[in-house]
């Protein structure tokens, strides 16, 4: 089985040429190798989603941080940045498909990268959920249980 740190490490591979040319930090802090059965393949494409997102709405400079965590009955992964984050009234729309938000990159917006990670994640049994804060970030938290509750 392949831990989620590897598909984690796998998905930021590709995307650190364009934090590089933002001088943006991509800090991976995996504090566990995550072991949960899923597809690699899928779950990277779930996360890169998300850290795409960071990259765009944060600005030259800026930080994201990525941290997996583990306790007897749960995997957490953390995306986190400080960029221009999301106002309050828009968050709940933010997993809709084909949602894009005013801050939305035209004409590169599609508004259907968050739905097709909400749904990923959720095909593998996790559940994800954002905090933001206009103008200082935004942090997308994933859960997947180890247990069957
Ligand atoms: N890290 C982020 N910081 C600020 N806004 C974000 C972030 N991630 C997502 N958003 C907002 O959520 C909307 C939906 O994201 P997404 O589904 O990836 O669509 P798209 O990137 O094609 O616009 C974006 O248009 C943007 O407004
Ligand atoms: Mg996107």
């Amino acid at each position: 089985m392949i831990p989620l740190s590897e598909s984690i490490k796998y998905a930021v591979a590709p995307l650190k040429v364009s934090a590089n040319d933002k001088n943006q930090s991509i800090e991976l802090a995996l504090n566990s190798e995550g072991y949960y059965f899923h597809d690699k393949k899928w779950i990277a494409e779930g996360l890169s989603n998300i850290i795409k997102n960071a990259i765009e709405h944060t600005n030259i400079d800026g930080e994201i941080k990525i941290i997996l965590e583990e306790t007897p009955m749960s995997i957490s992964i953390t995306i986190g940045d400080n960029g221009e984050g999301i106002d309050e009234c828009e968050l709940k729309n933010i997993f809709k498909r084909f949602y894009k938000g005013k801050n939305s990159i035209n004409p590169k917006s599609i508004g259907i990268g968050l739905s097709l990670s909400k749904k990923i994640i959720e095909a593998h049994g996790g559940s994800i959920n954002v905090k933001s804060e206009l103008e200082k970030g935004t942090i997308f938290n994933i859960i997947f249980l180890k247990v069957i509750v």
